[in-house]
């Protein structure tokens, strides 16, 4: 096919010898098949901000680092320099975090490249060698269900202990490889640390993965390992080999709601009192028996 604009400084440099077809066009991106000497990798062309939809808002870059105070003070004026500043950093976030993935043994394709705003990075393919479908393309029996299911559970505690939340993690950027799931899509990473929404997004992650192996295995919509895995990371004991079980059991949220039960219980038999005691000073015949005490209340 005829080389995409934004691709053609990587063919001038020799690092894509062809683009062969478009892949996918997301919400965020352009994805294409490009070959490079014998092989087939994928680039992927970011849009432009004012193209793009949700990620970029504030709470996903709380807890990013910037290079200098000059950098910071413009990306927060929203400078033309500030603006420039965030879409750099932004298309670096998903290379820096590929890069810190897969050095913790996360499985996330391999990047190769980044240069004025493509992303080179290896194709994910299925036994044919075509592009491996997404989760959402797939149907799964209960026992893969169970099996991915708890792949990526360990994939994201893995990511926890580097230190990132994935953030917009779904069915749609997961493929489904002949060897297993192949998480993609991170320039919305957060830092698990110093941003205040990871756990929301961990949660949500976490739910999502829940909901759509689910449809498949419906216990698993019943589990919880992100207040599980989120209670040993803030204890700062969460390690690759911790074992988790999907349970998590909240003493002081059990307690209270207790609490709470045994309040308006009290508060309702109070009232039932006062009653009582004012019909019995109208109608005496019409005194109300006193009710044991619910279980629970003894
Ligand atoms: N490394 C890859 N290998 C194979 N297919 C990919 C790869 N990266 C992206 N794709 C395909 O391109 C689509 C869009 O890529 P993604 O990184 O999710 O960007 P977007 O931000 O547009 O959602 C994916 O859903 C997937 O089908
Ligand atoms: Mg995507």
């Amino acid at each position: 096919m005829k080389t995409p604009k934004r691709i053609e400084p990587l063919i001038e440099d020799g690092l894509v010898d062809e683009v062969l077809r478009p892949l996918m066009s997301g919400k965020e991106a352009a994805v294409y098949v490009v070959r490079c000497g014998k092989e087939l990798r994928c680039a992927k062309v970011y849009k432009e901000a004012n193209k793009r939809s949700f990620r970029q808002a504030s709470e996903y870059q709380e807890g990013r680092k910037v290079r200098n105070s000059r950098q910071a003070r413009a990306m927060a004026k929203g400078s033309k320099f500030g603006r420039k500043e965030t879409e750099d950093a932004w298309q670096n976030a998903e290379v820096a975090a590929l890069f810190r993935l897969a050095g913790a043994g996360v499985r996330v394709p391999k990047p190769y490249d980044f240069l004025e705003g493509v992303l080179l990075m290896e194709m994910i393919a299925d036994e044919d060698g075509d592009a491996a479908p997404r989760l959402n393309d797939v149907v799964l029996d209960p026992d893969q269900a169970r099996e991915y299911h708890a792949f990526l559970i360990q994939q994201i505690v893995l990511m926890l202990c580097a230190g990132l939340v994935h953030g917009d993690l779904s069915e749609f950027n997961v493929l489904l490889a002949p060897s297993g799931p192949v998480i993609i899509d991170l320039p919305q990473a957060v830092d698990a640390a110093g941003n205040n929404h990871a756990f929301t997004m961990l949660e949500r992650d976490v739910g999502n993965m829940a909901s759509y192996f689910g449809r498949f295995a419906p216990e698993l919509k019943a589990t919880r390992y992100a207040k599980e895995m989120w209670a040993f990371f803030e204890a700062g004991t969460l390690s690759p080999t911790t074992v988790l079980t999907g349970l998590f059991d909240d003493p002081e949220e059990t307690a209270d709601v207790g609490g709470v039960l045994r309040e308006i219980e009290a508060a309702r038999r109070d009232e039932e009192r006062r009653q009582a005691a004012r019909a019995a000073d109208e109608e005496p015949a019409n005194k109300m028996a006193e009710e044991p005490p619910p279980p629970w209340m003894q």
